[in-house]
């Protein structure tokens, strides 16, 4: 596998994106970037700031100010926006639950879509979200969309805040994750949909090895064609 290629994987809140995108990244050799990460760090500057979530404009001008960055380090990615860093509370319910307001703001997603543009340029890259494989890579080499029930979704949210020590409620959770799913899915710009030419994978009754595994085989077989 000689050729440097974009991997674009998206798909619905808690669909396990962000962890097999990085075991993926890791395995190749290629930088993981998370593009989830960047809606969540702008929604916690407009918070910060008192910045109206539906204001296109205000967030235009935020954004064009702001510099939301990465840094690796051994527990993971860690995210700063200017010197503030952010990797912990851009995972609040305060910020989940308002991202997608954010997110559906054409002024954000053109300069978020151009930031991840410039990053996946060269390829070697696994980028993980909603638009990658229609919006931001439509030339990706591999596009793949994973999903999940619902249910099964809500509960992967319920273990983790669990191992975190927060007791949540499952059936919320399940509510919340079903209207950030409509929220995304409806919205006029750049909506969660499924690229043409992604392969769907199902990851309800697999295990996070299993995804991997069968992503690597979906990767292995586009490039050798
Ligand atoms: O990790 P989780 O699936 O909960 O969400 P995320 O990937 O961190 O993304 C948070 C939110 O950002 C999504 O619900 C979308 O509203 C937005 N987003 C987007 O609109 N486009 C992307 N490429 C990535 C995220
Ligand atoms: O990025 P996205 O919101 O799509 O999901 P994630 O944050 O990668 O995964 C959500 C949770 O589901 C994590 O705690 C994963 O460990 C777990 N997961 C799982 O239990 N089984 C899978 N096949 C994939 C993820």
């Amino acid at each position: 596998m000689n050729d440097l290629l974009q991997i674009a994987i998206d798909g619905p809140a808690s669909a396990g994106k962000s962890t097999v995108a990085k075991l993926v990244a890791h395995q190749l050799g290629y930088v993981y970037c998370d593009t989830g990460a960047m809606y969540r760090a702008v929604t916690w500057a407009a918070l910060k700031r008192g910045v109206k979530l539906d204001d296109n404009l205000a967030l235009e001008e935020m954004v064009a100010e702001i510099k939301i960055s990465f840094t690796p380090s051994d527990e993971g990615q860690r995210v700063y926006v200017d010197q503030d860093e952010v990797t912990d509370d851009i995972r609040l319910p305060e910020i989940a639950n308002n991202v997608s307001t954010v997110a559906a703001q054409l002024s954000v997603r053109e300069a978020l879509t151009k930031r991840q543009q410039e990053i996946a340029f060269k390829g070697g890259i696994v980028m993980d979200g909603r638009d990658i494989g229609t919006t931001v890579l439509p030339d990706a080499q591999v596009k793949i969309f994973l999903v999940a029930s619902v249910k099964e979704r809500a509960l992967r949210r319920f273990k983790e805040n669990k191992a975190k020590g927060i007791m949540a409620d499952l059936e919320q959770l399940e509510q919340e994750i079903a209207e950030r799913d409509r929220k995304d899915s409806t919205r006029a710009v750049s909506p969660l949909v499924q690229a043409a030419d992604a392969v769907k994978v199902d990851t309800t009754m697999l295990s996070i090895e299993q995804v991997v595994a069968k992503i690597m085989g979906i990767i292995q077989k586009k490039s050798k064609k």
